[in-house]
């Protein structure tokens, strides 16, 4: 069913690591018709290019400087670095274990911030740790969507093993705790529920069943296209 579009919605999914956003997000921008964002994925480009040149999140100087020269550009799921294509790139462990560090970097952030806000002009549903709380504070709806940690760990392990790769739970657990606890305390743009926030718990949900929730929220909200 097509339903008129009266004007471009702004969703933002905030919440821990595991908890689904990602693949929640990208339900929901296609069944309303809208782009998806995937900040983390630029954040992670980011941590690729700062240790790809060996500069360390202390270089304050160094950053600096690279962050001048460096251009990031997504298009159609894919995430360029000065037009190299390193979608696959950015989900290597080495990116994970770092990609906290680099973000939680004042600079980093702040020049990240106008290449997110660009992206919103035809509306969008966007995922990541401050899309709610300082990117996108006025957006239609916003969605602090977490999990347990042991479920959001056993997602990214069944993840990790059906993508052909080696993993361990109990490593991944403790990867998730102490990332969610750097995510949550740092000083700039700590990961925590936006003000206005529909607050979802996916432990016992279905990634379907979270999307439904979402879109018909976002239904309520105004006519928005419905695929
Ligand atoms: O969603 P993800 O796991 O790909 O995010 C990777 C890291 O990027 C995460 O540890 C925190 C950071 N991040 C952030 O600080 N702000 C965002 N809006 C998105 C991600």
């Amino acid at each position: 069913m097509n339903k008129k579009k009266i004007r471009p919605l702004v969703i933002t999914i905030d919440g821990p690591a595991g908890a689904g956003k990602s693949t929640v997000a990208r339900i929901t921008a296609e069944r309303l018709g809208l782009p998806y964002l995937d900040t983390g994925a630029i954040y992670r480009a980011v941590t690729w290019f700062l240790k790809g040149h060996a500069i360390a999140p202390e270089d304050g100087e160094m950053i600096g400087s690279a962050l001048a020269v460096i251009s990031i550009s997504l298009s159609d799921g894919s995430v360029y670095v000065n037009e190299r294509n390193v979608t696959d790139e950015i989900r290597t462990p080495d990116v994970d274990a770092a990609v906290s560090s680099y973000s939680a970097l004042k600079p980093v952030r702040d020049a990240l911030m106008d290449l997110q806000r660009e992206q919103a002009s035809r509306g969008l549903v966007a995922d990541g740790r401050d899309m709610g709380t300082v990117v996108f504070p006025c957006a239609d709806l916003k969605i602090f969507l977490t999990a347990d940690a042991e479920e959001r760990a056993r997602r990214r392990y069944k993840e990790r093993l059906a993508r052909g790769e080696k993993a361990e739970y109990a490593e991944i657990l403790s990867y998730v705790n102490e990332r969610d606890l750097y995510d949550m305390n740092r000083e700039i743009a700590p990961l925590r529920p936006a003000n206005g926030c529909v607050i979802l718990d996916s432990t016992r949900m279905t990634i379907e069943e979270v999307a439904d929730v979402i879109v018909s929220l976002a239904r309520e909200l105004g006519e928005t296209k419905e695929n």
